[in-house]
């Protein structure tokens, strides 16, 4: 799938542009609150961070702001609010949907509810019959998975249009936001019921063991947890709509165009995006699908690559490529000296799996980087939230690695701002083992093509 879809127009505005307003992009779950709330998804940065600092770019009207790396939707959803058209990309469909569902207009708050109930009365009257190999079953009993199962197909049913459907399958980029929020109502109803499978690593979702008991709840319990999220959306909605009305000469919501798509391939139309606010995948072995790994299994029938395979497509994949891959000098001074103290370092893999991982790593994100900027306007920016962390003892200054990825790819730093973070998402090997400091500095990076 193409992400070029957005027309070219006109240059963006001078490079003497405004100083952007930086707030820390620390996550913080007080802020994810009401309508938020509901898009608990790893994000890169609060919605209020993307807010200003958007509202700061004085973009003139009809100005494009993209992120390559959308996730849960921060970028898109405060652009849109404000007025902006946008775009966002990501390769997992998870997220697609989760982004296209915090897009849903306050003026549906009241459909939600009737929708809901009638999916549930078809889902009840009718179970269907399991594929053998649906991934639901990893985790629950198979009549709790047949009764989620049902629930899904008739989301997909009723409100899957179809626009949405084409011989090869369903395009979850093109699906309606009403279905997309029942989607994300039944997601979290999954990640209610799985909680027992949890572990340590926030980002990682056990799957049990042989042994272990599946989840068995009465068909009720699923039912009950997925009418809870959906009344609490739609009451989250009407909230916002409430505080709306407030709020003198509120924009009319900007157009969005969500893409599933892989940013070392896109193609963004030369010279047609005005702004890029993103965070790019981290260099601290995070899996980016492990971490929705139950919303891929409620996906299941409607995906097109297998769960696995999308994992190593992902940038940061703990998997290794399965081609070599030589260092570039498009990737910068500092990555190649990190480079080579990596493969030289005495611990075991370290030559080997390490090295292979973070080749991988640095491959993709300056393929990307090279197609985001190709995308960019001349004078337009781009703002990179990046994180540092260690590999074992050694300092991976990722916002410098970037900076230095950036420059070599048409793009000149023009304002910076760092925020030094007491926890680290760092799941690297040898936390304990090697003496280095504690926590990570997030950087942002803003760009000037
Ligand atoms: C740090 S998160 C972005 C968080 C986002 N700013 C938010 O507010 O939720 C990075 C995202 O990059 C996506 N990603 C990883 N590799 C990708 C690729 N090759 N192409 C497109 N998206 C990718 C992941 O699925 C993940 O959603």
């Amino acid at each position: 799938m193409t992400a070029g879809l957005i027309k070219k127009a006109g240059r963006a505005p001078s490079p003497r542009a405004a100083k952007l307003n930086i707030l820390s992009p620390k996550r913080n779950k007080r802020l994810q609150t009401g309508w938020e709330g509901f898009f608990p998804y790893y994000a890169g940065y609060p919605e209020l961070f993307a807010r200003e600092l958007l509202q700061s770019a004085k973009l003139p009207h009809g100005a494009v702001v993209l992120d390559p790396w959308n996730g849960s939707g921060t970028t898109t959803y405060a652009a849109s609010t404000l007025g902006f058209s946008s775009m966002g990309i990501d390769l997992n469909p998870v997220m697609i949907i989760v982004a296209r569902a915090r897009l849903l207009p306050s003026s549906e708050a009241d459909h939600l509810r009737p929708l809901a109930a009638t999916i549930l009365l078809h889902s009840r009257a009718t179970p269907p019959t399991l594929a053998e190999d649906d991934p639901l079953l990893g985790w629950f009993e198979p009549g709790v998975a047949a009764f989620i199962r049902g629930i899904e197909q008739n989301i997909r049913r009723s409100l899957v249009g179809s626009m949405t459907k084409s011989p090869d399958g369903v395009h979850l980029d093109k699906i309606s936001g009403t279905a997309a929020t029942l989607y994300v109502a039944l997601f979290a109803a999954c990640r209610r019921l799985v909680a027992p499978f949890k572990s340590s690593n926030p980002t990682w979702l056990r799957v049990p063991k042989s042994t272990e008991t599946k989840i068995a709840v009465p068909q009720i319990t699923v039912a009950r947890y997925f009418a809870e999220n959906v009344r609490g959306m739609s009451a989250a909605l009407a909230a916002k709509q409430d505080a709306d009305l407030l709020i003198p000469d509120l924009p009319r919501a900007g157009e969005c165009k969500i893409n599933l798509s892989d940013t070392v391939s896109m193609k963004l139309a030369a010279e047609s995006i005005d702004f890029v606010l993103t965070s790019p995948p981290y260099c601290t072995r995070i899996d980016y699908t492990a971490a929705t790994r139950i919303e891929l299994a409620v996906l299941g029938p409607l995906l097109k690559t297998e769960a696995r395979a999308l994992g190593r497509q992902m940038i940061g994949t703990t998997q290794v490529p399965g081609a070599p891959i030589e260092v570039s000098d498009k990737w910068g001074k500092t990555c190649a000296r990190f480079l080579k103290a990596l493969r030289a370092h005495p611990s075991k893999a370290s030559a080997g799996y390490y090295y292979r991982t973070h080749l991988d790593y640095f491959d993709k994100m300056s393929r990307s980087m090279e197609r985001m900027s190709t995308g960019l306007k001349a004078g337009g920016r781009a703002v990179l939230v990046v994180q540092d962390s260690y590999y074992k003892d050694l300092h991976n200054d990722l916002p410098k690695i970037i900076c230095e990825m950036g420059v070599q790819h048409g793009l000149r730093l023009s304002q910076r701002e760092d925020f030094h973070l007491h926890s680290m998402s760092d799941i690297n090997p040898g936390r304990r083992t090697y003496v280095r400091p504690t926590g990570a500095t997030e950087s942002v990076l803003c760009f000037i093509k």
